[in-house]
Order: C-alpha cells, then sequence, then structure tokens
C-alpha cells in the first residue's frame, strides 16, 4: 500500500485521472488530488474526493480538512501548509495529465498554484504523465523542458500515439493509460527517490539530440550475510564508456551503476544501486521511457536463497554451502515490453570457441536488436581493462571490433545503433 499524490492539470485527458485514482484505490493504495485550478473545467473535485475518500484540493489558500493526512492516516493537531504536508506524507507525486504549460513551470521551478508548489516541494519520487496536442509535445520548448525534469530524476510516462483529445486529431501525445500511471507509480514507489546529487549539465547538441539513452554498467552484487556477497568481476567501465560516447552525441544518459567506483561524468544521471533484483526494479522504472537501451551491467544470474542478518562465523562449522537461487533475466523481460522505436542491446561476455556463436543465440533467445560479444578469456581485454575487442552481432550480420580502447568501442557500438535506424525520437515509444 502506498500514498499516491496525484495532480492532474488542465487537460482533456484529466478524465484518465478519474480511472487512475479508482484504479490506484482499487489496489489498495490511499491517494490524494491535487487538481489546478484549470483542470475544473475538465473534471470535477467532486468526483475525485468520491473516488479518493478524501478532500481534493487546488489552492494553498483553502483549508485542507484532512490536514494533510492521506486516508487511514492520523491528521496532525495543527494546520500545515498543505503544499509541504502533502508531499511529505506522500510515497509519490504522479502528475497526470501533465500539460505542456505545467511542464515547463516545473522546469523552471515555478510555483504558482499549489500542484506546482508541492512539486517544487517534493522529495519523494516524481512522475510527469504528459498529454498534449502532437504539435506542442514535438515543440523544442517542451522537448527542452521534458529533458531538464528527466535529467533532474523526474520519471517522464512517455505519452502514446494515437486518436488525441480534439475531435479527429491524431498523433503522438496521447496521456498514457491509467493501468500504465498507476504501474509507473508503484514501481518508483518500490525504487524510491532517484539520487541526483551530480545534477548533470545537459550534453551539448549533437545527432542524438532529445534521443534517452539508458545505460546499464558494473556488476551486481548478491549478499550472502551482512558483509559477504556474490559479485563478478565487471568494473562498468565499458558502461560507463557507453555513457559518455551516447552524451558526445547530445543524448540524455541515464546510468544504472551496479556497484562502480569510475569518475563520474557530469553530463549523465547516474542512479545505483546493488543486486540484481534492484538493477530490475529500476530498470523497469527507467526503460519505458528510454529509446535505446545499453544493458551492459553484468547480472546474476543466480542469489543466495536466504540471506543473514549478521555476519556467519567460521566457527561451528567445517563446511559452509550457500544454496542460489536463479534471479529474473532483466533483459529478456523489457524486450518483452518493448515499444515501437525501443532499440535493445545486450552484451555477453563468453570464453573461448564458440563466443559469436552464443552471443548469436542469445540475439535471438532474448529478442535483441544487437548482442556484443567478449571473449572474456584472452588477456588484456574485457573486464576491468582499458580496452576490448568484440563482436557486435546483427540479424544483418556480424561486425568485428579489433582490439581498441572501451571509448572507440563504445562508438562503434552505437554507431551499429544507428545504422539499425530505430531508437529515433520520432518513433517515441507507444504505449501499448
Ligand atoms: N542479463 C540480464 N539479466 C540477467 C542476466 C543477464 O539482463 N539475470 C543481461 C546482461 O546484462 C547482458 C545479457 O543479458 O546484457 C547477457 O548476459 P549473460 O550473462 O551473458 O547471459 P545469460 O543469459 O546469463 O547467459 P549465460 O550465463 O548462460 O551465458
Amino acid at each position: 500500500m502506498a500514498r499516491i499524490l496525484l495532480g492532474v492539470t488542465g487537460g482533456i485527458a484529466a478524465y484518465k485521472g478519474l480511472e487512475t485514482a479508482r484504479l490506484a484505490v482499487k489496489a489498495g493504495h490511499a491517494v490524494r488530488v491535487v487538481q489546478t485550478p484549470e483542470s475544473q473545467r475538465f473534471v470535477g473535485a467532486a468526483s475525485f474526493a468520491a473516488i479518493t475518500g478524501a478532500p481534493v484540493l487546488t489552492s494553498e489558500f483553502e483549508r485542507d480538512p484532512a490536514r494533510g493526512a492521506f486516508p487511514g492516516q492520523e491528521p496532525p493537531a495543527h494546520d500545515p501548509a498543505s503544499h509541504l504536508a502533502l508531499v511529505e506524507n506522500a510515497d509519490v507525486l504522479l502528475i497526470a495529465p501533465a500539460t505542456a504549460n505545467t511542464i515547463a513551470k516545473l522546469a523552471h521551478g515555478l510555483a504558482d498554484n499549489l500542484l506546482t508548489s508541492a512539486a517544487l516541494a517534493a522529495r519523494c519520487p516524481v512522475l510527469v504523465a504528459p498529454a498534449m496536442n502532437d504539435a506542442m509535445w514535438e515543440h523544442a520548448a517542451t522537448r527542452a523542458n521534458v529533458a531538464t525534469l528527466a535529467a533532474r530524476g523526474v520519471t517522464i510516462v512517455d505519452p502514446g500515439v494515437g486518436a488525441l483529445g480534439t475531435l479527429g486529431e491524431w498523433g503522438v501525445g496521447r496521456l498514457a493509460e491509467p493501468a500504465e500511471l498507476l504501474a509507473a507509480a508503484e514501481r518508483a514507489v518500490a525504487v524510491g527517490t532517484p539520487p541526483v546529487p551530480d545534477a548533470p549539465h545537459p550534453a551539448a547538441p549533437g545527432p542524438w539530440d532529445g534521443r534517452r539513452v539508458l545505460v546499464t554498467a558494473g556488476g551486481t552484487r548478491e549478499p550472502i550475510d551482512a558483509v559477504r556477497f556474490v559479485g563478478n568481476r565487471s568494473s562498468g567501465r565499458m558502461g560507463f564508456a557507453l555513457a559518455a560516447a551516447a552524451a558526445d552525441r547530445g543524448a540524455d544518459v541515464t546510468v544504472l551503476a551496479a556497484n562502480v567506483a569510475l569518475a563520474r561524468d557530469p553530463r549523465v544521471r547516474y542512479v545505483d544501486v546493488a543486486t540484481a533484483a534492484q538493477l530490475q526494479a529500476a530498470c523497469l522504472q527507467e526503460f519505458p521511457g528510454c529509446h535505446v537501451l545499453l544493458m551492459s551491467a553484468a547480472v546474476a544470474d543466480f542469489r543466495p536463497i536466504d540471506v543473514s542478518d549478521i555476519k556467519l562465523k567460521k566457527t561451528e562449522r567445517t563446511e559452509l554451502t550457500i544454496t542460489m537461487e536463479p534471479t529474473d533475466d532483466i533483459l529478456t523481460a523489457l524486450a518483452g515490453q518493448r515499444r515501437p522505436g525501443q532499440t535493445l542491446v545486450g552484451f555477453a561476455a563468453e570464453t573461448g570457441d564458440g563466443a559469436v556463436a552464443y552471443g548469436r543465440g542469445k540475439l535471438t533467445r532474448k529478442g535483441l536488436d544487437a548482442v556484443v560479444v567478449n571473449d572474456v578469456a584472452q588477456p588484456g581485454i574485457g573486464f576491468d581493462t582499458p580496452d576490448n575487442e568484440v563482436t557486435i552481432v546483427t540479424a544483418t550480420g556480424d561486425t568485428h571490433i579489433a582490439r581498441s580502447d572501451k571509448a572507440q568501442i563504445a562508438a562503434a557500438i552505437l554507431d551499429t545503433v544507428d545504422a539499425l535506424g530505430r531508437g529515433v525520437p520520432q518513433l517515441d515509444p507507444t504505449p501499448a
């Protein structure tokens, strides 16, 4: 059960806010709603109040009968400032629909109504689900505002393609469906607030302008006890090189970093994870909004079933058996929910003869566009080295990249993504 603060702004899709609130309440969540004044031209507060069983607020200057509390919460003895209390009590703030106007205000830190003030004060995860006419969505101002929010750690629930609010209009800009909005909010609660201490500087314009690239880097660690883990030798160098190369091309880059102790690129947003489960949760949150996924992290295939809270002692035992269970294959799961216009690149660290053939098997088995295969048995390449030598396998053939540094390998991988002709912003991911 989560406390979901739903922000509703003034667009025709506000009616989907009602269904989102209904689904959330049905799923057992406590929901409060803040509406912008304009949104009430589309949907009335009485409907939200009836669905959520809680007062709906529009202005900072109206008294909140629930004093900032969510259904099931004890209200404080005093009247708190609504914009602070609501986000302090919320596990997630979901703004759906978010108009171009509200997105612009959020990008610039304006606080001219209760919703924008609350968003500015939010320390919980914030999700923005845009809905607007396709021309407004594609306008450079909106693109820049959305990129600014994404770079600050706001999760953008991309609009889909379809019939738009005005009769006869069709295009991109349609609000994501309520079930998808709720699932995104639930994922955000599971993952928590993405840390954004490294406030990224936007990359300089380039050929990948407007493209959102998600990179996983490093190696997951699966705890055995309070101090030990099962891990692998991945340093994250390849993933960080990919992130830098994508930023060089002007992309908005997010790296999900699993235990990486390398210098960070100020143009890139980083989310740190430790285990395969945490990486999976972060991937599920970030993947729907990306155009290109570069899955270079070495993910544990198994994890210990019983994890001790305390450090295991060597006394009282002559041997130690650790029973492991399989982890989920994250990449296969993501490929299963891919949307048109997304490009998925997997990585396969193999050893010895048949490495490329194994890699090709993963292309079809995992439903990918490309697999980057490297033979980690060769000295001087692969794990924790500056160099690599890879074969990039796609449906149309293999490209061998002779031994070179990871920056050059990264550039070759991005060239392959270009050659695939997918992952371009015009082909924005479309909700199912
Ligand atoms: N991968 C994943 N989730 C896992 C294991 C791997 O998403 N639980 C991803 C890796 O990030 C990589 C690709 O799948 O991009 C291939 O990883 P690899 O370990 O080579 O593949 P496996 O399916 O684990 O195959 P095997 O261990 O049998 O070689």
